[in-house]
């Protein structure tokens, strides 16, 4: 064993995250002994958080809601491509002069989508994982992306950020008149968030759209069995929630573990099964 890598995840809440079963089997694959804590930091306290990290030398931090695009600002000119062009980061490093930063949310959606391309793809919601999405898709080429949103100014300013017609921003309620010519749509609002959740009728895509939920475990259970149950494909986001951990594995020790194992113990933690629809 080598090690120990001390890390940490900064976020709030974060006393639901899988985090630390990720990174331990990660390590445990690898042979890295991993220290991952949970910060709860409330909004307005990243960079005292970030500050308190340093001087505990806990230099490897996976950064999660709300505090994605204050990660961005703290590292200021080091940012990967991903990082910069989603202006969100969740995996820090200290690099000599200062914090640098990834977006390896934009690597976990790539490894969920798989080698799809759709032709006519919606997302709903607009927040920090939508900015990683919406930067897949851009680059599979994905002819049509709609963006529904609660506020539709938000779903605008990120069609508008990558050059993307901001004609096609929506409110909520537009979802069912997009849905028919849809053949994926994108869920990527906290479980629970829309209270028109559950009213959304999945019958009316069109057979084979794919439905991917970025949540996972229960949360996410009663959307996809509504997909399902329409006969859709649907998906949960634990795929991509173990690659961008990996990713940003990668990027604190240059190993990357396979894929497998942490799966497995993310199913496991989550206690469900893995599905092949
Ligand atoms: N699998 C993974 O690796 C992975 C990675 C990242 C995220 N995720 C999951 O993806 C989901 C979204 O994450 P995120 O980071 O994008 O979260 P976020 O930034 O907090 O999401 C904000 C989104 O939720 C909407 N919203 C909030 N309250 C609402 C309400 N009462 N009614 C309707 N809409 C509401 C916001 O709409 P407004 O813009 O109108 O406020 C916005 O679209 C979460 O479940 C997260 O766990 C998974």
């Amino acid at each position: 064993m080598i090690g120990p890598l001390r890390a940490a995840l900064l976020g709030h809440p974060v006393d639901h995250s899988l985090s630390p079963v990720l990174h331990g089997a990660a390590g445990a694959a690898v042979r890295v002994a991993v220290d991952y804590t949970l910060v709860d930091v409330l909004p307005g306290h990243f960079d005292e958080a970030l500050a308190a990290c340093r001087r505990d030398d806990r230099h490897c931090l996976n950064v999660t809601a709300p505090h994605k695009r204050s990660a961005w600002r703290a590292c200021a000119t080091r940012l990967t491509p991903a990082a910069e062009r989603t202006g969100a980061v969740n995996t820090l490093w200290w690099a000599d002069d200062g914090w640098a930063g990834d977006n390896t949310d934009v690597e976990g959606f790539a490894a969920l989508l798989g080698a799809a391309t759709p032709g006519h793809a919606v997302l709903v919601g607009a927040g920090g994982a939508a900015r990683a999405v919406l930067d897949v898709l851009g680059a599979r080429g994905v002819a049509r992306v709609d963006v529904v949103n609660r506020r539709p100014e938000r779903a605008r300013e990120l069609l508008e950020g990558v050059g993307r017609d901001p004609a096609h921003a929506h409110g909520l309620g537009d979802l069912a008149t997009l849905q028919p010519s849809a053949d994926l749509v994108v869920w990527a609002l906290p479980p629970g968030a829309w209270s028109g959740e559950a009213a959304v009728d999945w019958r009316t895509c069109p057979p084979g759209c794919r439905v991917l939920h970025l949540a996972y475990g229960a949360p996410a259970a009663t959307l996809l069995s509504a997909a399902r149950a329409a006969g859709l494909v649907a998906e949960d986001g634990l795929v991509m929630l173990a690659a961008q951990g990996l990713a940003a594995f990668a990027r604190w020790t240059g190993l990357r573990p396979p894929g497998a194992p942490v799966v497995a113990a993310l199913r496991e933690a989550v206690g469900g099964a893995p599905r092949a629809d």
